[in-house]
């Protein structure tokens, strides 16, 4: 059994390496190896390598900065593009792929704040646009057979992937903050889930080796909370004395709208521990 992962140096991709590489032939590539917007060097590479199954996750992450007319370009490029090439790909040699997207491809407002697997998707800003273009390109594919699980997940937060401009998350930013600063603004809404790379990494696992049906699956930990739930969690299990203020989303200047509620539901397979307990075992390493 052979298992291709892509972005095997970002902040997911390093742990789904440590847990794949455990019990089966691993091959990790990252922009070293290629660029993957490279699409028939990506091609020739994989048919070259023939792995069972592929597990994409490359993206483009920056929520903000997507709001911009090129870089939503080079965001289509990675979150819907490439998951087409790699669908069509695996569909001609009937490889498994695994891809990930995100609770931003939902509106999420007072009247829904909850997303099951079956709930269609409404994206608010660019970013979710692209990855809902993404999971349409998968979709079209699974129609003609394509073997697939694409993965929702939430608010990654874990070890900094082994890329040299991998980035920090929300609970290490806010360490490395406090350090500084008496006081610290958290935004008290945008309600949805944390979830511990590694346990998305073991979650993807288990779907996998369990021959779980393929198709859309909401994989996050469980406990829906906001980002100074996260912050006040994070700082009484570390012992840090720091104000925190209380802020709405508009208090904040960014660009990109972000869903006032997006809680992914998982109502379809063995569900992750709650964000509390991973964080304490995430923050005790
Ligand atoms: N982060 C979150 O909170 C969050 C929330 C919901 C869903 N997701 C989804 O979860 C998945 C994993 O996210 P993540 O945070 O682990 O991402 P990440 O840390 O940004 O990892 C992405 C990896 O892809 C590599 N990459 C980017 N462009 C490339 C290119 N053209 N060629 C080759 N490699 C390239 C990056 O390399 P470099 O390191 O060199 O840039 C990086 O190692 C993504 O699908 C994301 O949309 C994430």
């Amino acid at each position: 059994m052979k298992i291709l992962i892509l972005g095997g140096q970002g902040n997911l991709g390093t742990q789904l390496v440590k847990v794949f590489a455990a019990d089966f032939e691993t091959i990790a590539w990252d922009r070293a190896d290629l660029d993957v917007l490279d699409f028939s060097l990506l091609n020739e590479k994989i048919t070259e390598l023939a792995p069972n199954l592929i597990i994409n996750t490359v993206a483009y992450n920056a929520v903000d900065k997507c709001e911009d007319k090129e870089e939503f370009e080079l965001a289509l490029k990675l979150n819907a593009e490439l998951p087409a090439v790699l669908a069509e790909i695996a569909l001609e040699r009937q490889i498994t792929l695994i891809h990930y997207s995100t609770d931003y491809v939902f509106s999420g407002t007072a009247e829904k704040k909850e997303f099951t697997e079956e709930d269609t998707p409404n994206p608010i800003n660019k970013y979710g646009e692209s990855k809902f273009a993404g999971e349409r390109e998968i979709l079209k594919r699974a129609e003609q057979g394509l073997n697939f699980y694409l993965i929702r997940t939430s608010k990654l937060f874990g070890p900094k992937g082994s890329s040299p401009v991998a980035k920090p998350s929300f609970f290490d930013i806010m360490s490395s903050l406090a350090q500084d600063k008496k006081e610290l603004t958290v935004v008290n809404e945008e309600l949805s889930c944390f979830t511990y790379t590694l346990d998305l990494a073991l979650a993807t696992k288990r779907l996998w080796e369990l021959e779980t049906p393929f198709g859309i699956y909401h994989l996050v930990n469980e406990g829906a909370c906001t980002w100074f739930d996260g912050a006040e969690a994070l700082f009484a299990l570390k012992n840090i004395e720091v104000d925190i203020k209380a802020v709405r989303s508009e208090n904040l200047l960014r660009a990109a709208r972000r869903p006032k509620f997006s809680v992914l539901k998982n109502l379809k397979v063995k569900k992750l521990r709650h964000w509390q307990d991973a964080l304490k075992e995430y923050i005790s390493k």
